[in-house]
């Protein structure tokens, strides 16, 4: 199910071709070990984060869930990778959200990105999911557009809504199918898919393959500093294989025809990071500044952890003080995030009673590794708990908005992250 990752797959520290020569005598070349990767996070064993399944279904799995921090690129990765086909071939359940925030953001992506490519016309999409983007793109002047994604569910939508999509993992091969299909395009788009990949190495062949001399390559990712400065602790998870730092996207490009030509900073999910990478031969002085401003160490990470550590004992005492007091309490989101949480606090239904959600092919299903059921946004108004805790905080805006009648009924919210609060 899943297999151990000791080398960093950004630069490739750890592995053994990644020695340094010590010294040259006149006997020989003496050589020494690099430096290793360093453990910095532990949450333990835990559960798949969006192995949401019926009480009566059988379960992926559980698997370590541990952080290594690379001294050399300082990125951060999983200390095992569990297997894509286990994680994401199936029924894979995280759609693409339609929410207004991400309508939102689709539009900023696109002025941004229409402005960056010389001729907007022609977009494939890594990891298209339900086809969400392609569709807003299309409708915003791109004219040609498909998908390239693993899971077989979300292909079959997309296809329904008119996205042609290739139901196929990103690698070399994909890439020249691809091209045979729309030939070098003016962009590729990645959102929130490149810290799930393995093999990076891989990935940059096939975006090798694909890009023209003029394609923009654009990838969306979380940003380690943003994790880190926010304690996001709950993103941690098996599907995130990276914690991404914009030096270990330099040491990765380093050998290949590619290079980072800029960086763009988004609020989306907690705080995003739009990598523009080009086919070499452009001014780098953009990519330059933003990565000399970049703050992620070993320091932030340790730092990271304790706090983080804090944080989980703070929501499970107060969560269980209340439960004690008799309220009620609820969570509301049933993102991946929510598993770490309840994983982490080892939340049980005793605490919390249910989570509302409103993706249907959550509803009746369980939160990964608990009795929690999974049931309809509407609950959340006709139960009328006294507390619900915002797992999908980064939506943090538009859910309290949405669901007003709550707090006018005298329900409160608890916001986890960045800090923990009652609202
Ligand atoms: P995400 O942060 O990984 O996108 O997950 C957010 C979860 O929250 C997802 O399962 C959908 C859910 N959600 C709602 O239930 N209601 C909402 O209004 C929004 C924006 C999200």
């Amino acid at each position: 199910m899943y297999k151990p990752r000791t080398s960093c797959r950004a630069c490739g520290l750890g592995s053994p071709q990644s020695t340094t020569l010590k010294q040259s005598t006149a006997a020989g070349s003496v050589y020494q070990e690099d430096q290793k990767l360093i453990e910095v996070f532990d949450l333990g064993v835990q559960p798949l984060a969006n192995d949401f399944v019926a009480a009566s279904d059988e379960r992926a799995g559980f698997a370590p869930l541990k952080v290594l921090f690379c001294p050399r690129c300082h990125l951060g990765q999983l200390s095992v990778e569990v297997s894509p086909n286990i994680l994401y071939s199936h029924n894979y359940p995280y759609v693409t959200s339609t929410s207004d925030t991400m309508k939102a953001h689709f539009g900023l992506i696109n002025d941004g990105l229409s402005k960056e490519c010389k001729r907007p016309n022609t977009v494939v999409e890594i990891g298209s999911n339900d086809g969400a983007l392609l569709g807003f793109l299309l409708s915003h002047g791109w004219k040609t557009a498909l998908g390239i994604d693993p899971a077989q569910n979300l292909c079959q939508v997309a296809q329904t809504h008119g996205i042609p999509s290739l139901c196929q993992f990103f690698n070399e091969v994909s890439a020249e199918t691809a091209l045979k299909c729309v030939g070098h395009p003016d962009l590729i788009l990645a959102r929130h898919c490149f810290c799930h990949i393995n093999d990076w190495k891989g990935f940059v062949k096939g975006l090798e393959v694909l890009a023209g001399d003029n394609t923009v390559i654009a990838i969306e990712v979380p940003w380690a500093q943003d994790m880190l400065e926010n304690l996001e602790f709950d993103t941690v998870y098996h599907e995130h294989t990276s914690y991404l730092s914009l030096k270990s996207i330099d040491f990765l490009l380093k050998d290949s025809s590619l290079g980072l030509s800029d960086a763009w900073h988004y609020d989306i999910h907690g705080g995003a990071i739009m990598l523009i990478i080009k086919k070499r031969g452009f001014d780098d002085a953009r990519a330059r500044l933003a990565l000399s401003k970049e703050r992620i160490s070993l320091d932030a990470w340790r730092e990271f952890a304790a706090k983080s550590e804090v944080k989980v004992m703070e929501l499970s005492a107060k969560v269980r003080s209340l439960a004690a007091e008799g309220k009620t309490i609820v969570g509301y989101g049933a993102s991946a995030k929510s598993t770490v949480w309840i994983q982490a606090c080892g939340f049980k239904k005793s605490h919390v009673r249910f989570i509302a959600d409103c993706t249907k092919g959550k509803w009746y299903k369980q939160s990964p590794g608990t009795d929690i059921p999974i049931v309809d946004e509407g609950a959340l108004t006709r139960e009328l708990p006294n507390y619900a805790i915002l797992f999908a905080w980064n939506f943090r805006k538009e859910i309290i908005e949405k669901e007003r009648l709550f707090r006018e009924k005298g329900g409160k919210w608890i916001v986890p992250v960045p800090k923990i609060e009652i609202v």
